[in-house]
């Protein structure tokens, strides 16, 4: 298997001081972004844990795929800057780029296209699996079940020690999503499934699965697939994000690629996460109007109440994510493409944004519109009702999940990930017959 090899610059060491001895720490630099302080060491040296729930200041790994500055509000894939990809490519093409770490040339490009497109369909077996789930199911949780089973069909690429059977499981994954998605939608709103047409290109054979019914022809407008197939791109990858660390720890237990993935789709249906889309087009839909927009504003800064700007603030964001601004664009695109440029969530959205950037709450925290802000309002001009919208975002994330699960197979360093804890229960105690107590 073809090992990752680490590109780590020692920079010297950290000594930590602790109960009058000192233990030295390395510490290492990548080729961008802060440097780390290796303490694989550090419970066998000094019998301490460190202690970061929620991880805001740990590496988890060593990553070639994806860097965030959230100071400055800078996004590269494999170094290439979001707005130039999101401005001159395809999501396809962002696809081989994350898996492989560089841009294709034509016959790089023909070949991965080729694949994926002979991949896109699935299992006529599958088909059944929509079958039981009742018609109102969330399509989140179908897609959880349906990718899951993909490994009860695959056998042939779930060995994750042949690169080959990786490969082939990545391609399928890539090209499937946007067929299992399509179904997921057609399932709830009751019409036929419709199979991928090879002649299509990704995501306009997306859209024709979602919107096409057998009653009559289905022509792609090109504008609202471009449209897209760049929110694909925006979404792609993420560095260690909630999910994709779901997908890489599932992974370092040797769980088939197709588990991890139905993991990861798990984990990014949360509200807080890929579920921030539905919620932020739903707490737009709260406010209503602009004048409604001060009382909202007041609640999300109240401490008392668990009411947040859905779509604003960031772990790494301190500053203005800079997909939410390729977003805005594509808001305006598909709005005026569709007719909808006097939308008045549009409108809502935008003095939203416009207010908060001022107050004073907002800019303390450093709380910023995030990727999820404006693509509801957008998915939704598309055609896509709401509880589609996080199931795009797994569609469009199971590259990077992929791409990162693959790096950490061949990873060396890598082991089966298992944090440890602070313990703070009862103490050893002896057990009190039931006529005691
Ligand atoms: C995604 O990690 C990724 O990369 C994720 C993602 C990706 O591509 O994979 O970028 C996709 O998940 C984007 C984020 C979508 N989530 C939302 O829009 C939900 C609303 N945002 C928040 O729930 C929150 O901002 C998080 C979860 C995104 C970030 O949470 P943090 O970093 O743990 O920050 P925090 O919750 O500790 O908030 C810091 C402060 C708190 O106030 P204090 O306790 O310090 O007084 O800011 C406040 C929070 O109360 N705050 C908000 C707020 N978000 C944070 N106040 C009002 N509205 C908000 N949206």
């Amino acid at each position: 298997m073809t090992m990752k090899q680490s590109k780590l610059k020692s920079t010297g060491k950290a000594t930590l001081i602790y109960e009058n001895k000192s233990f030295e720490l390395p510490t290492f630099v990548g080729s961008e972004g802060p440097a780390v302080v290796d303490i694989r060491k550090l419970y066998g040296d000094a019998d301490i844990f460190t202690y970061d729930p929620g991880f805001t200041s740990t590496a988890s790994c060593e990553s070639d795929i994806t860097f965030i500055d959230g100071e400055k509000g800078i996004l590269l894939y494999r170094g290439y800057p979001i707005d130039q990809l999101a401005e001159h490519s395809t999501f396809l093409e962002v696809c081989y780029l994350l898996l492989h770490g560089e841009l294709p040339n034509k016959e790089q490009f023909a070949k991965f296209d080729h694949s994926i497109t002979m991949h896109t369909m699935v299992h006529e077996q599958l088909a059944s699996f929509f079958r039981g789930f009742r018609r109102d199911a969330h399509p989140m949780a179908v897609m959880c079940g349906v990718v899951g089973a993909l490994s009860a069909f695959y056998h042939d690429s779930t060995d994750i020690n042949d690169p080959r059977q990786r490969e082939v499981a990545s391609h399928r994954l890539i090209a499937k999503m946007p067929t299992i998605a399509a179904m997921a939608y057609k399932y709830t709103v009751g019409q036929p499934f419709v199979y991928p047409l090879n002649s299509l290109g990704y995501t306009e054979n997306f859209l024709r699965m979602t919107f096409a019914v057998p009653a009559e022809e289905y022509k792609v407008n090109p504008i609202l697939a471009k449209a897209l197939d760049t929110i694909f791109i925006l979404h792609a990858d993420h560095e260690q994000n909630a999910s994709t660390s779901t997908v890489r720890l599932s992974g370092s237990s040797g769980a088939n690629p197709f588990a991890c993935i139905a993991a990861g789709i798990a984990c990014l249906w949360g509200p807080a996460h890929g579920g921030a889309n539905e919620a932020a087009l739903k707490m737009l839909e709260q406010i209503g109007s602009v004048d409604k927009i001060p009382e909202f504003i007041k609640r999300a800064k109240d401490p008392n109440d668990d009411f947040r700007l859905m779509g604003f603030g960031h772990r790494v964001y301190k500053n203005y994510d800079p997909r939410a601004k390729a977003m805005q664009v594509q808001a305006h695109a598909v709005l005026e493409e569709t007719g909808h440029q006097n939308d008045p969530l549009l409108k809502v959205a935008m003095e939203l944004e416009r207010i908060a950037l001022q107050d004073e709450y907002f800019v303390s925290k450093k709380l910023y519109p995030n990727i999820d802000f404006y693509s509801g309002i957008t998915l939704r001009a598309l055609g896509f009702p709401t509880s589609m919208f996080t199931a795009l975002f797994a569609l469009a994330r199971t590259v990077g999940w992929i791409a990162q699960w693959g790096e950490m197979i061949e990873d060396p360093a890598q082991k089966i990930g298992r944090p440890r804890q602070i313990y703070t229960g009862a103490q050893r105690r002896d057990y009190v017959p039931l006529g005691k107590r």
